[in-house]
């Protein structure tokens, strides 16, 4: 038996809903917050290959995340986001390179995604509690949070940065049904990124994959329990 349940058994939980999930627990980053934003605010001065170039510091971030885990190693979300952008910015050379503090500086103020501020304030209303749990750092996820006037509606925010080890490693999922006290089906957690998802789902969270970019179905062995085009059918869900 594991330590939630152990504490379940014993009627041990904190208070929540009485159905319905616990927590409602989001990733941040291509969940909440658009990582496109950065780059679309300066398309224009980046030029052709804004898009690409936007996809690929992305995925070097994330790559960062796997690699340095899997060595053992950490250097914080920061820090990768700035490897990343160095990274596309030698891959890009016709993109000038004094963009660079302009892109970091906007990725720390990204937009959010339309619907999430009546999201949370909805689903809040259930007694759920509304939660983060991301790669970012903790400074990262504050401002991120403020800067898109969603504080008020967000009870914790939980980063791996606790841990120094990067999703997908089940510890990084722990830390929500630790400090809640939950067993991990209880918890709703909601992500744009697949592997995330397959992360979360293997953990034992109930998934609900937010599949913005009507992307394929992947990991197979870990599926979502719902499938969403956007945040507004959690609301759906819970009425
Ligand atoms: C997050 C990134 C990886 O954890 O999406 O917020």
């Amino acid at each position: 038996m594991t330590d939630a349940i152990a504490s379940l058994a014993e009627g041990g939980h904190d208070a929540g809903p009485e159905d319905g999930p616990r927590a409602y627990v989001f990733d941040a980053y291509g969940t909440l917050f658009d990582v496109h934003a950065a780059v679309r605010r300066h398309a224009e001065a980046i030029g052709p290959d804004a898009r690409a170039f936007s996809d690929l510091w992305r995925v070097k971030q994330l790559e960062y995340t796997w690699v340095t885990s899997l060595m053992g190693q950490y250097r914080d979300f920061r820090v990768l986001t700035e490897d990343s952008l160095d990274f596309c910015l030698a891959r890009f050379p016709d993109v000038d390179r004094r963009l660079r503090t302009d892109l970091l500086d906007a990725y720390r103020r990204l937009d959010c995604f339309p619907e999430v501020s009546s999201v949370l304030a909805a689903l809040r209303k259930t007694g759920a509690k509304i939660a983060i749990l991301s790669n970012g750092t903790p400074p990262m996820l504050d401002e991120a949070v403020s800067a898109a006037g969603i504080g008020g509606l967000i009870d914790d925010i939980f980063s791996v940065d606790a841990l120094k080890v990067y999703k997908t490693v089940p510890a990084a999922y722990a830390l929500v049904t630790s400090r809640y006290r939950t067993a991990a089906p209880d918890i709703a957690f909601q992500s744009s990124n697949r592997w995330d998802i397959a992360g979360a789902k293997a953990f034992g969270f109930t998934c609900h994959w937010i599949n913005r970019a009507d992307a394929p179905e992947e990991y197979a062995d870990f599926a979502p329990d719902k499938v969403l085009s956007s945040l507004d059918g959690l609301v759906e869900a819970a009425a």
